[in-house]
């Protein structure tokens, strides 16, 4: 028997209930229990927030959007900020109260599932002797030790969606949208969403982008008897020789930047360049919600079923990873090592720029 407990940490991506769901049953048909800690390691934190998980609790989840369990991108127990009743924030490190509940709870290991933040939180569990498996998450796909990351192919059916949608509209108008769409520092979800949805113009993080080119894109349209331009950006795009816009980290506890703005940039320098009348929008979290698509409930699904047999074998320390066509491993330590970011000589960039879209360069 075995005793397991499962977090979900950092921001939320369509397909974590399907891992729970994975890991649950997993787990019950090998008569092992399953602890959920709510909000990250808030359950390792203070016991209250810990709870058992059986099949009754996870049925139908694996369809649904966000985690059952809460998430947190504001929970690093190595740096946890503290409010006393002064109302003065201090930052404590509480890891080792952590693994000292954890040990004390008999658990034999902690599945995490998380990004780069939460995977490396998890690395540095891993290092102080807890029994830690990953399992990678993020809508931005920027994880370069696995194929690919549950959570990015909804969002970028949600974008496209959205694009196919903002169509209609520029041409009824004559406009030019301009649509900023998530990514942190990778441009995967604007250049998948921007092929497959049509779009003039796609700025990514990956290349800096000229606005001469950009507005000379929107006015050949122009010339082509195309009155209206799609344009979309990420919001880690940035423009040559500037600067990433941000609105810094925002809150406390927060050590990533809160990205976005851009968009609105790019909007203001089409419209006094161009004269063309230019709207822009933000599609924002409207990208981490809803029901996973079919492949990434079945990657999530994927994921957690391969998280538990690692468990079984002992490979800790590791975190899942998708190696097409299959499952594998990897240290945590090689999860975290770095980001993956769009090549600029894969065929989708070449496929962009055969079809005419502009790259801002
Ligand atoms: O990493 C996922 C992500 O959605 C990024 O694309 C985005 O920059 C960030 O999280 C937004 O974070 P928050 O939910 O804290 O606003």
């Amino acid at each position: 028997m075995k005793k397991i407990v499962i977090s979900t940490g950092g921001g939320d991506a369509p397909g974590l209930n399907a891992v729970i769901y994975a890991v649950v049953h997993s787990c019950y048909r090998k008569g092992w229990e399953v602890y959920g800690s709510r909000s990250g390691y808030s359950g390792l934190l203070d016991m209250d927030e810990l709870y058992r998980l059986l099949p009754v609790d996870v049925e139908d989840i694996y369809s649904t959007g966000g985690t059952i369990l809460g998430s947190t991108n504001k929970g690093n127990p190595f740096e946890m900020p503290f409010e006393n009743l002064a109302g003065e924030v201090k930052i404590v490190d509480v890891s080792d109260k952590i693994l000292e509940n954890f040990n004390r709870m008999g658990f034999d290991c902690h599945i995490a599932i998380g990004g780069d933040g939460s995977l490396e939180i998890a690395r540095r569990f891993a290092e102080k002797g807890m029994p830690v498996v990953g399992v990678p998450k993020t809508i931005d796909n920027d994880l370069e030790a696995t194929d690919r990351t549950f959570g990015f192919d909804t969002a970028v059916s949600t974008a496209t969606e959205a694009l196919d949608k903002l169509h209609s509209t520029a041409k009824s108008h004559d406009r030019v949208m301009v649509v900023e769409v998530m990514g942190r520092d990778s441009g995967w979800i604007a250049l998948y969403s921007g092929i497959s949805g049509g779009a003039d113009v796609v700025l990514i993080p990956e290349i800096p982008f000229d606005m001469q080119k950009v507005c000379e894109k929107i006015m050949d349209n122009e010339l082509h008897d195309k009155n209206y331009s799609i344009v979309v950006v990420a919001e880690g795009a940035i423009a040559a020789g500037g600067e990433v816009i941000s609105k810094g980290t925002g809150e406390v506890g927060r050590s990533e930047l809160l990205l976005g703005g851009v968009g609105e940039w790019v909007a203001q320098e089409v419209r006094e360049r161009t004269g063309k009348d230019t709207r822009s929008l933000v599609l924002g979290h409207l990208q981490r919600g809803g029901s996973p698509t079919t492949f990434d409930r079945l990657l999530a699904m994927r994921f957690g079923a391969a998280a538990v047999r690692l468990v079984q074998e002992g490979t800790f320390g590791h975190m899942v990873a998708l190696q097409s066509p299959n499952m594998g491993s990897v240290s945590l330590a090689e999860a975290v090592k770095s980001r993956k970011k769009v090549d600029l000589n894969s065929d989708k960039v070449f496929t962009a720029r055969e079809v005419g879209i502009c790259l801002g360069d």
